[in-house]
């Protein structure tokens, strides 16, 4: 072989060499191009907050037999507050009797559910808003706080964990958990605990209180809570 042969087979090996190199480059280049790609195509993966803690109000505050509206844990989500004059299961403050829970009717997601008050203030006279309630609903259950939904006459006892007394409801009430400091005397909402509520986004009727969280995923979360009277 001559030495101008010689030189020319140096040439090309250098030039497969630094070929190859930049072909391996390329390909790692490729690679992280398509990393990139997928990552910013893969939705990111939300984690479902705590439930916030809030102070709603001050038991001194809370009339007996009133019912008082306030949305928890987003604004999307409509509440009942009663302090209901009956020692009850969930109830907490002195008398264990102050109770709340989420509006949202469990058979068909109305919102527009209505608080009869025992009979001792059952006056649509008095209270205007027992109009709109069919006389036969109000001579049901008369000594009892209820929560009546017009859509389609379903009655919820507010005394017993929201359970169902009739109509076509699936099952209970979603319940609002509420704490009560005996110091201040101040109330504070802490959670909701199953059965979830009939909103979008959860199983209906669960009894799972990690997937009842997931009401809250990519939503914006209340940090303060204003009870309204309703009259
Ligand atoms: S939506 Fe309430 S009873 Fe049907």
């Amino acid at each position: 072989m001559s030495h101008e042969s010689k030189g020319e087979d140096k040439v090309s090996k250098e030039r497969r060499t630094t070929l190859k190199f930049i072909t391996s480059l390329s390909f790692v280049m490729g690679l992280g191009s398509v990393a990139s790609l997928l990552k910013s195509v893969t939705p990111p993966v939300l984690e479902i907050p705590e439930w916030p803690r809030i102070k709603i109000a001050n038991i001194n505050n809370i009339k007996p037999l009133t019912w008082y509206l306030f949305t928890y844990p987003t604004s999307e989500i409509p509440c009942i507050l009663v302090k209901t004059g009956k020692s009850t299961p969930y109830g907490i403050g002195p008398d264990k009797d102050i109770v709340a829970y989420v509006m949202i009717c469990q058979h068909a997601r109305y919102y527009g559910t209505i608080y009869i008050p025992p009979r001792e203030k059952r006056d649509p006279a008095k209270l205007t808003y027992l109009k709109t309630v069919p006389p036969n609903v109000l001579e049901l259950y008369p000594d009892k706080n209820l929560l009546y939904c017009p859509a389609h006459a379903a009655i919820y006892d507010l005394e017993d964990g929201g359970s169902v007394l009739s109509g076509p409801p699936f099952c209970s009430l979603c319940k609002v958990v509420l704490e009560y400091d005996d110091t201040t005397r101040d109330i504070y909402v802490v959670g909701l605990a199953p059965p979830a509520p009939a909103v979008p986004g959860v199983t209906l009727c669960s009894k799972d209180a990690e997937e009842l969280k997931r009401i809250m995923l990519g939503k914006k979360l209340l940090s303060e809570v204003t009870l309204e009277e309703k009259i």
